[in-house]
């Protein structure tokens, strides 16, 4: 007896889930699924019922994280043998090496006008488009040096490719999420940053907005995620994109989107026309933030960013929390139209109510469910699954 305690306490220390978390498949069974498919199925793993217990869930979502690498996004690497930094002037400067090759790359910090620190701070791809109430500092990097996004020629450039070599699976988004996790890291490092990395949050408008999900996503140190305006690859469903496009609207497909960019890993065009075969869709991603916080700001303006399917998707996500018990930790907003990007005055309340307590720790309410340009959409078609009560 004396004995089975310390073993059974390092057995929990030392994550004994995994022991009680099947392996997936490596060549998973893919089915076609034509409707947004069920968090809590165990699919592709043959698994007989469903997932109902916090722990199961939790099991589940690395399924869904490595699905998502695997077929979508391509895979994060742990942070490399070698990272260092240095903090001056505002400046983070991070040098990183892996086998013989080294980067560096530099995050800047603009600090709150008022306070100490340290302060909790909002990572802004391509700089901040979002308001920021009092008392956040904003954390800003070159993400597109990182790894480039111009064309379909940006395969394989930027920074992370010199480090891990041109053909590394990671698509553009997964390497700017392993870059953002390395920032995290050193300012975790550097107290001198003045950084509350316990309140962290991470945002970015359209492309960048995409990124910003797939950053929250893949790092659970993320309090916030901030996804502004990011359409098909972002807060909308693959499968809702390709339903309404031409019906009459001109949506951005997943067709169209591996043609214009490489955000997602090569591995992806295979099922780019193929949208119904990956055994998850985007409230799946979303879902991995759970039950973290999470407020996607939509704008209803732009048939090409799929607004309908936006709703739809991010909705369907919602369940995701509900089922964990803390629904009001993921908040929508779908504005009316405003120009792409700029941030209108209807939505403030709604992100800042996210803001306040996620990164200030102010106790506000965040039920919020807005959707100011009244889409419809009805969940009926596309849900066919029930949300359990995880326990
Ligand atoms: C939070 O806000 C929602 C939506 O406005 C409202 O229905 C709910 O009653 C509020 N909850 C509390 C505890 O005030």
């Amino acid at each position: 007896m004396m004995f089975l305690y310390p073993v059974l306490l390092s057995l929990i220390s030392s994550g004994a889930l995994a022991a009680t978390c099947p392996s997936l498949p490596s060549s998973p069974q893919l089915q076609s699924i034509t409707t947004l498919p069920d968090p809590f199925s165990w699919h592709p793993l043959q698994h007989s019922g469903r997932v109902t217990t916090l722990s199961d869930w939790q099991c589940r979502q690395s399924h869904i994280s490595t699905l998502l690498q695997q077929l979508e996004l391509g895979t994060k690497p742990p942070a490399p043998s070698s990272v260092t930094s240095t903090f001056s002037q505002n400046k983070l400067s991070i040098t990183a090496s892996n086998a013989g090759k080294t980067i560096s790359f530099t995050a800047t910090i603009t600090y709150p006008s008022s306070g100490a620190g340290p302060y909790p701070a909002m990572i802004a791809y391509g700089g901040l488009s979002i308001p920021l109430p009092p008392g956040v500092a904003t954390i800003t990097f070159d993400n597109s040096q990182i790894a480039q996004q111009n064309d379909q020629s940006s395969r394989g450039k930027g920074l992370f490719y010199t480090l891990y070599g041109a053909d590394h699976p990671a698509g553009a988004m997964m390497a700017w999420a392993w870059a953002t996790s390395l920032i995290i890291d050193r300012l975790e490092a550097t107290p001198a940053a003045r950084i509350n990395t316990a309140r962290i949050g991470v945002t970015g408008c359209s492309r960048n907005g995409k990124g910003a999900l797939v950053a929250g996503a893949f790092d659970s140190r993320i309090a916030l995620t901030v996804p502004q305006e990011s359409g098909t690859g972002g807060s909308g469903c693959w499968r809702l994109a390709a339903a309404s496009e031409g019906a009459p609207q001109d949506v951005q497909t997943a067709g169209e989107i591996v043609q214009e960019n490489v955000w997602f890993s090569a591995a992806f065009n295979t099922y780019a026309n193929d949208v119904d075969r990956p055994p998850f869709d985007h409230h799946m991603l979303a879902g991995l933030i759970a039950p973290r916080g999470l407020v996607s700001i939509d704008n209803a303006g732009y048939q090409w960013l799929g607004p309908w399917s936006s709703l739809g998707c991010m909705g369907t996500a919602r369940l995701i929390w509900q089922a964990m018990g803390v629904p009001d930790r993921m908040g929508y907003s779908m504005s009316t139209d405003h120009p792409h990007c700029s941030f209108p005055d209807q939505q403030r309340g709604d992100l800042f109510a996210f803001i306040n307590r996620f990164m200030l720790g102010m106790e506000v309410n965040t039920t919020v469910q807005k959707n100011y340009a009244g889409i419809a959409f009805d969940s009926k078609p596309w849900v066919n699954w029930q949300v359990p009560t995880l326990t």
